[in-house]
């Protein structure tokens, strides 16, 4: 099984500031190190938006330094907290379609990964949402027609669906229905794995599946109901593992702590 790891909501920062006390730069490190050192086996890192928090050069400049360290090919899209041309200027993995959106179709064994970019930067959604434009929407039509693969995983940052945190649901994809719709009506099973709420999430929208990940930095409360989509608790970083099986992807996530965990065998236990 071809595994590949996902890491999302980098939310890097300039050198010297931090995000409720966390330097993002130090967070991503650890958590990249402990992925390659537990799944260097793995053939890929998909990075799914808000790469930077205020989508500054020097923000992106740093990323990229970071990133250095990581032997495998890397692919990233964009969020909310993103600047397209900011990023494109210091990220060589970002991914790019005909049009210039960070978006990327890659035909893995029996799964098709597509990777979508919700960044709207035209104003259309409420501040902080996402937005599929009609170009987006029909570069996703056309990966579909020429998609053989019986497995589809869709890759994005905003989440075409409710999450039960109020704030963040009120920023979600703003035109969901229509991706949903497309997704559902395409003809072979697919699975959804996004960020943008910072929380480890999984369940089922209509015939979709879905998995949203924690961020490497720091987290979402969890406080589910009304509350600001600016609320963030310094808990363990983490990361994604998808397994790609023939039958549909496995996701698995990890939470990467200060100090490591001992791994120990009780005989009693089976
Ligand atoms: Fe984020």
């Amino acid at each position: 099984m071809r595994k590949i790891l996902f890491l999302t909501d980098l939310h890097m920062t300039d050198a010297g500031q931090t995000i409720i006390g966390l330097d993002p730069a130090e967070r991503l490190a650890r958590v990249l190190d402990h992925a390659l050192a537990h799944h260097g086996d793995a053939a890929h890192v998909l990075i799914l938006g808000d790469l930077a928090h205020h989508g500054r050069p020097a923000e992106y400049e740093r990323l990229a330094a970071v990133m250095a360290r990581c032997p495998l090919p890397i692919t990233a899209t964009l969020g909310n907290h993103d600047n397209r041309a900011n990023a494109r200027a210091a990220l060589p993995w970002l991914a790019r379609d005909d049009a210039g959106f960070a978006q990327a179709s890659f035909g893995w064994g029996d799964t098709r990964v597509i990777v979508l970019d919700t960044l709207d930067e035209d104003g259309i959604a409420p501040h902080h949402g996402g937005y599929l434009c009609g170009t987006r929407m029909n570069w996703l039509r056309q990966q579909l027609h020429e998609t053989l693969e019986p497995n589809l995983l869709v890759a994005l940052h905003h989440p075409p669906l409710v999450t039960g945190f109020d704030g963040m649901d009120a920023i979600h994809l703003s035109n969901a229905p229509e991706l949903v719709s497309i997704l559902s009506r395409q003809g072979r099973p697919a699975h959804l794995i996004c960020g943008h709420v910072h929380r480890t999430v999984s369940g089922r929208t209509g015939v979709l599946s879905y998995t949203l990940l924690k961020s490497p930095c720091h987290q979402m409360p969890m406080k589910l109901g009304p509350g600001s989509s600016g609320l963030s608790v310094d808990e363990p970083g983490a990361y994604g593992i998808v397994l790609l099986h023939d039958s549909g992807p496995i996701v698995h996530t990890e939470d990467v702590f200060d100090a490591p965990s001992s791994v120990a065998e009780d005989p009693k236990s089976a």
